[in-house]
């Protein structure tokens, strides 16, 4: 199974992962051939990837490090939950406990996988798909920073409704290419906003409440709304604001291309103990895939390879398989290196195969 830019898809390819609507319901189901005709439309749902089944991917181990099927269903509990929240209305909020409790649960399962990023999103989902993610990606830092079972649930909750505030930012600003001043200023009041909101709610306890608050301050006081700095912030907070850092660079948004896995480490290397925390920040990058399985790479040795699956504890030196020698040539002879063997050899970038 490898992922595969929309653009690249010709039609035929056997689809490896179902593709759903944002109500949770299957719109393709996995296993069926891409007819040509699904092309523009999945393109015109705001689909940028999918996952197909070929020869050049057979054997690729990818593993989301949460069940899809519990992906899904979070996301449209949070659009749910989301959409009907105001001011006022504030009751169905606590549903969402039931969510981050499922994503514990697989997360406690799963644990000794790398995170590999198999997320595909439509663009008109963002918040829900984020909130999901940085819900997981902070669940597992959290659990293998040793916490115990109730602070991870405080922070998977924290998480999965850190922006909420954004619901009470009128859309006009959210949605607006160029952002004024003043706008970025509207933006950053999400965090009070929903602060808020839930200050008074008592299923919801001081870490989730305090997530919300302060999960765009910085280790060195250039965040926002108080500017604290170091052990102002609490860990739960700071564990967030690296997993939503790390999701939005990741992931598309209106007018920035996404960044590549090992590009985001690079940046959270050069602000580790600036912006983010460095024992957490240290934690994270000990459990994400740099480069993803199914991923196109490029060696140092120019050939083309996919990266197979993962070695657990070098995140950054996969086994690939290479396709491509280095003049160009499609190998027919697959060949498959072991970067912890291969010491010479390492991935220079990832690229659309
Ligand atoms: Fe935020």
């Amino acid at each position: 199974m490898r992922r595969l830019n929309i653009e690249l898809v010709k039609g035929d390819e056997i689809l490896a992962r179902s593709i759903y609507t944002s109500t949770n319901n299957i719109l393709l189901n996995k296993g069926v051939q891409i007819k040509k005709a699904y092309i523009s439309k999945l393109k015109e749902l705001g689909i940028e990837y999918i996952y197909v089944d070929d020869e050049l991917s057979k054997g690729v181990e990818l593993q989301d490090f949460i069940e899809e099927e519990t992906r899904e269903k979070s996301k449209s509990e949070v659009k749910n939950v989301l959409e009907k929240f105001s001011a006022q209305n504030k009751l169905e909020l606590s549903t969402l406990v039931n969510s981050a409790d499922e994503i514990i649960e697989d997360i406690l399962y799963q644990k000794e996988i790398l995170i590999n990023i198999t997320d595909i999103r439509r663009k008109d989902e963002y918040i829900y798909g984020h909130s999901v993610n940085v819900c997981a990606l902070s669940v597992l830092v959290a659990l293998k920073l040793g916490y115990n079972r109730k602070r991870v649930k405080d922070i998977a909750i924290g998480a999965l409704l850190h922006d909420l505030g954004k619901v009470l930012i009128p859309n006009e600003i959210i949605n607006k290419d160029v952002l004024s001043e003043k706008d970025k200023e509207e933006i950053k009041k999400h965090v009070i906003y929903g602060y808020e909101a839930v200050k008074d709610e008592s299923w919801l306890s001081p870490v989730s409440k305090v997530v919300i608050l302060t999960h765009h301050e910085r280790v060195n006081g250039s965040g926002y709304p108080f500017g604290w700095e170091g052990e102002k912030v609490h860990d739960a907070s700071k564990i967030v604001a690296i997993c939503d850092t790390f999701d939005a660079l990741t992931t598309r948004r209106i007018l920035n291309k996404p960044s590549k896995v090992y590009e985001v480490i690079e940046y959270f290397i050069s602000q580790s103990g600036i912006l983010f925390d460095e024992k957490i920040l240290k934690c994270f990058i000990n459990n994400i895939a740099v480069y993803p399985s199914g991923i196109g790479v490029l060696t140092n040795e120019n050939e083309k390879g996919i990266v197979l699956k993962q070695n657990k504890d070098f995140p950054s030196r996969p086994i690939i398989r290479i396709i491509e020698d280095s003049s160009g040539n499609k190998v027919d002879d697959w060949r498959e290196v072991d970067l912890t063997k291969a010491l010479t050899t390492f991935i220079t970038d990832t690229i659309e195969i």
